[in-house]
């Protein structure tokens, strides 16, 4: 391939967003971890699968040896502890920004040019930490968290009204935690606002659950989170920037005065192409929507403003 990304991180969403970028063709992948063996023998067993999936990227896995990560298109990054039944995202917070921290101070060493997008969690707080500490511009630091929301609401969407999860459209603004913000009225079906097809009470209900997502899977798992749908996730905006889409997705993006809120990683519209984030899209909020939106970027800020406290 002419594309190389790295995933930090071999895990659960790691390794599935390897092996989702390696059987779409999109780029040779680098999976790093600190663990011994384990991103070399899921790489291993990525490639003997490949014969089988029909294609011919090339992965390899490698423990804390970032210099294989030279050239990287994109970089994605998964380390970190997933939460347990009973945590929010905002438990792992101390953790994961030691982790985060140490992670892109070598990556930006080995690829200085290239594309962050951060998973792991609480999100919008992991994205500040990695655009502070790599100096890279805002449009090349970015968070996975909008699209997933928004497919869980599409799922939900499309669960209720039994029609098919490609005719449905959503958007979710705001952090990436209990304080993210639904759109109904710019979620459709076919181009019809959920508001035209379902009651409030409906609505609200699926709101819920949308908000709820990774908690309900989180209780199902036990010993970890939700790793499936946030890999489609990731793949899909590494597409994006890989193939200059400029693709219009839900993903955290480092605000200066858009939609009110300063120096601070918020979920918002933003397009995507080989520059990374290329431009925020505003979109006009009702005062309900407005006011939600500042609680939620209140609650990142209360995060950023924690992490400071703890050394940042
Ligand atoms: N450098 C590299 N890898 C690390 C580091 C580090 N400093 N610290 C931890 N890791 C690795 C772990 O060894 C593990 O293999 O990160 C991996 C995390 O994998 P899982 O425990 O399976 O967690 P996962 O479900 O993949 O979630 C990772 O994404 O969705 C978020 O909340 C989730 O923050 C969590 C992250």
């Amino acid at each position: 391939m002419d594309k190389k990304v790295t995933v930090v991180g071999a895990g659960n969403v790691g390794a599935t967003v390897a092996m989702r970028l390696v059987e779409k063709e999109l780029a040779d992948v680098v999976l790093v971890d600190i663990l011994e063996g384990v991103p070399a023998g899921k790489a291993l067993d990525l490639a003997e699968a490949a014969p089988i999936e029909k294609h011919d990227a090339k992965i390899l896995g490698v423990t804390n040896d970032y210099s294989q990560a030279q050239g990287s298109d994109i970089v994605i990054i998964t380390a970190g502890v997933p939460r347990k039944p009973g945590m929010s995202r905002d438990d792992l917070l101390s953790t994961n920004m030691g982790i985060i921290r140490d992670v892109t101070r070598q990556i930006a060493d080995v690829a200085p040019e290239s594309i962050l997008i951060v998973v792991s969690n609480p999100l919008d707080a992991m994205c500040y930490v990695a655009l502070k500490t790599s100096g890279f511009p805002k449009n090349r630091v970015m968070g996975m968290a909008g699209i997933l929301d928004s497919a869980r609401f599409r799922t939900f969407i499309a669960m209720e009204l039994d029609v098919s999860v490609e005719s449905t459209h959503a958007f979710v603004l705001g952090g990436h935690g209990d304080t993210m913000v639904p759109l109904p009225r710019y979620s459709t079906v076919a181009g019809i606002p959920i508001t035209e097809l379902l009651s409030p009470e409906r609505i609200d209900a699926l709101v819920e659950r949308t908000r709820n997502g990774g908690a309900e899977i989180v209780s199902l798992l036990k010993t970890g989170s939700a790793y499936y749908a946030p890999a489609s996730a990731a793949v899909e905006m590494a597409e994006a920037i890989l193939k200059d889409k400029k693709k219009i997705l839900p993903c955290a993006a480092y605000l200066e005065g858009e939609y009110g809120i300063s120096g601070l990683f918020v979920g918002v519209p933003v397009k995507l192409g080989k520059n990374g984030i290329e431009q925020i899209i505003e979109i006009t909020l009702t005062k309900e929507e407005n006011t939600a939106l500042q609680q939620s970027a209140a609650a990142v800020r209360k995060l950023v403003e924690d992490m400071k406290r703890l050394g940042l």
